[in-house]
């Protein structure tokens, strides 16, 4: 468990080492991962060097915050190049501390980005998607335990989780860009194993346009801290069942490689424009 005092002792140890308040958070997924070059960067720092703070055990390289200025307007950002997932056997309070640290660092407004599998029968593999809302009923709710009240309220609404603004930008950006974005519903399903065709299919009855396994507990560890959040979704595959053939790891990144040109001016844009 990742709780207030072990956040504190987090933040104090990143601001021990940086004098640098970031006015956002971007959580760099498949596809974004060439994104950290466009960062002015001042300073990055590996997740393995901070006291508590969970370590990817994927992907070869455990992760780390970039530090920066991003875009025209020189946005103070810091970027997270590396996540964890609660299928990795961390807590989910290990799994959002990450973001609950660029909360406390001082970010007003989280980007989150990751690959996702499409549901959405009019989808593509290399289709990127602006999350509205998000189902998280196949996981656990990160804010399961004792409130922490310095960060947010026990019971916070989560009825516009995607803030509309930002979301309205991303539209914008992504027409001048021209690139045709789709818009749709995550589901966060635990993983490590994809989902099922029986899964995929109950997930569409029930509304999901797309599913992974992050983002939709970030979101709401951002929003109960009163963070303003946004998500984007590269369609890495089509969900299990959809296309006779077994999904792999390799495809996700591949596909999500391919996108990354679009991904990143859409990101970029929607930095310049916060
Ligand atoms: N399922 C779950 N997570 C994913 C997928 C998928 O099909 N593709 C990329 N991340």
């Amino acid at each position: 468990m990742i709780g207030y005092k072990e956040l504190n002792t987090i933040k104090e140890y990143i601001e021990a080492k940086i004098d640098f308040s970031p006015e956002a958070g971007l959580v760099l997924g498949s596809g974004l991962g060439g994104f950290s070059k466009k960062i002015e960067k001042i300073a990055e720092i590996p997740y393995s060097e901070i006291p508590d703070f969970p370590v990817s055990t994927v992907e070869g390289h455990n992760g780390s915050f970039i530090f920066g200025y991003i875009g025209r307007n020189r946005l103070p950002i810091v970027a997270m190049n590396g996540r964890v997932h609660y299928y990795e056997g961390y807590h989910m309070s290990e799994v959002v501390a990450p973001i609950r640290t660029m909360g406390m660092l001082g970010a007003k407004a989280i980007i989150l980005t990751n690959a996702a599998g499409g549901i959405n029968l009019s989808f593509s593999p290399g289709d990127l998607m602006i999350i509205k809302d998000v189902i998280t009923t196949f996981i656990p709710n990160p804010l399961i335990g004792p409130n922490i009240e310095e960060l947010g309220t026990r019971f916070p609404d989560m009825s516009k989780i995607f803030s509309p603004r930002l979301i309205n930008i991303l539209e914008n950006i992504s027409k001048e860009v021209g690139v045709d974005i789709r818009e749709g519903i995550y589901a966060q399903c635990t993983g490590p194993s994809f989902e099922t065709p029986a899964e995929i299919n109950m997930l569409r009855v029930l509304g999901a346009d797309a599913v992974g396994m992050s983002t939709a507990c970030e979101a709401i560890a951002a929003r109960h801290m009163g963070i303003e959040v946004c998500g984007v979704s590269c369609i890495s595959n089509m969900a299990a069942g959809i296309l006779d053939q077994p999904l792999t790891h390799a495809e996700v990144q591949e596909t999500a490689d391919k996108v990354s040109s679009h991904f990143e001016s859409i990101i970029l844009g929607l930095c310049e424009n916060l």
